[in-house]
């Protein structure tokens, strides 16, 4: 596989890994792609919601460690809403690309960045716990990445109908019937959305 320089530089030694004591938001997610996880802690100033400081651990693969490394990078001295503008493409961009397999990782890594500021703008009343609905549904689906192509299924517009009623997620998706990810793609839908307590049930259609 190949990696950028940059990813090697950043997985080789990344910057601001470790454990914040008493941080004011954390977050830990996991990839239901693979099943490695990664922490992000958060110190923020509560007058001017500045990033005063940020740490990750990432048991994830060199793109996760990567990713992880330069998004702190990113977000340290930032405020808040500056912090949330940053995406898994301009990560993967400051690291000078990565492999369409490995995208993935980077979703996972800036994923957790925004639940952690989501949890410190809920606990300072900056933001609402959302209801969940099938908007919900369609922001989940948009962190699968088609490993083909390194982009995501909904900005791909392979999600042909999302349908929620009664706990029940319906997901109608095109993928064509030779695509080596096809199967991959379908238990990828299943394993995000399962992970949901309001889902009952997940049924894709291909
Ligand atoms: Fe799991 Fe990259 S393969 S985070």
């Amino acid at each position: 596989m190949q990696y950028s320089q940059k990813v090697l530089d950043h997985f080789m030694k990344p910057h601001n890994v470790g454990k914040i004591e008493n941080p004011d938001a954390e977050a830990t997610e996991g990839s239901p792609a693979c099943g490695d996880q990664i922490s992000i802690f958060l110190k923020i100033d509560p007058e001017t919601n500045i990033i005063d400081d940020i740490k990750f651990q990432s048991y994830g693969c060199a793109s996760n460690i990567a990713t992880g490394s330069i998004i702190t990078d990113m977000a340290i001295g930032k405020s808040i809403e500056e912090a949330k503008k940053i995406t898994w493409e301009s990560a993967a961009d400051a690291l000078d690309g990565l492999p369409a397999v490995k995208m993935h990782c980077s979703v996972l890594a800036v994923d957790t960045l925004k639940k952690a500021i989501k949890k410190y703008e809920i606990k300072h009343g900056l933001a609402e716990e959302e209801s969940f609905s099938k908007k919900t549904i369609v922001e989940e689906l948009r962190k699968i990445i088609y490993p083909g192509v390194g982009e995501d299924i909904v900005t791909l517009k392979m999600v042909k109908y999302v349908g929620f009623e009664n706990g029940v997620a319906t997901i109608d998706v095109e993928i064509p019937k030779f695509d080596k990810y096809r199967d991959n793609v379908v238990e990828e839908i299943e394993e995000h959305l399962e992970a949901f307590d309001e889902i009952k049930e997940v049924k894709v259609t291909i």
